[in-house]
C-alpha cells in the first residue's frame, strides 16, 4: 500500500505532502517505519523527511486515537481544576498525556487556551466541546464514546 502511494507521486516536484498525507490517512499516523520507508522510495535523506512530518501540524508522528481528548490547561482552565480533570482521565484510560489506550479508541492531549475561557474548564474530543466539566462527568462522557464506538462497529458487522 505505501509502496504504491509512493510510485504514484514518485517524480512529481513537491511530492513528499501528498505522500505524507495519504499514508497518514492509511495509518491513522506517521510512524517511524513509514517515514524510513517513503525517504527510502524517494531517495530522500530520512531527516529531512522528519524535518517536514513534524513541521506540519497536520502530520502526527504518534498514533493517536478514534476519539482525541484534549484537556486544556490554560490559566482560565488550570484555576477551575483542569488538572484534576486530566489526572481522572489518565486514571480512567490509564495512559499519560501523548499516548494512546491499546484498543485505539481514545488518545489524550493537553493544550492551551482554545479560546473558550468563558466556559472554562475546557475539554474538546474530536470536533466536541465540553465546556464547565467537572470530574465527575468524565465517565459518563467516556462511557457514551465506548458505546457510540460499540454501535459503529455493531452496524458495520451486520
Ligand atoms: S484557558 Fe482554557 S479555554 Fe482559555
Amino acid at each position: 500500500m505505501l509502496q504504491e502511494i509512493i510510485l504514484k507521486h514518485k517524480g512529481t516536484p513537491g511530492a513528499l505532502i501528498p505522500i505524507l498525507h495519504e499514508a497518514q490517512n492509511v495509518y491513522g499516523y506517521l510512524p517511524g517505519e513509514v517515514l524510513h520507508d517513503i525517504a527510502k522510495g524517494l531517495g530522500m535523506p530520512e531527516a529531512e523527511v522528519y524535518g517536514v512530518a513534524t513541521f506540519y501540524s497536520q502530520f502526527s508522528l504518534e498514533k493517536k486515537g478514534k476519539y482525541r481528548i484534549n484537556v486544556c490547561l490554560g490559566t482560565a482552565c488550570y484555576v477551575k481544576g483542569a488538572q484534576d480533570l486530566l489526572d481522572k482521565f489518565k486514571l480512567r484510560l490509564m495512559i499519560d498525556v501523548g499516548e494512546c489506550t491499546d484498543d485505539g479508541l481514545f488518545s489524550l492531549e493537553a493544550c492551551r487556551c482554545i479560546g473558550a475561557c468563558g466556559l472554562a474548564p475546557v475539554v474538546t474530543i474530536n470536533g466536541d466541546v465540553y465546556g464547565r466539566m467537572t470530574v465527575d462527568k468524565v465517565d459518563e462522557i467516556l462511557d457514551k464514546y465506548e458505546a457510540l464506538a460499540a454501535s459503529e462497529k455493531e452496524a458495520e458487522e451486520a
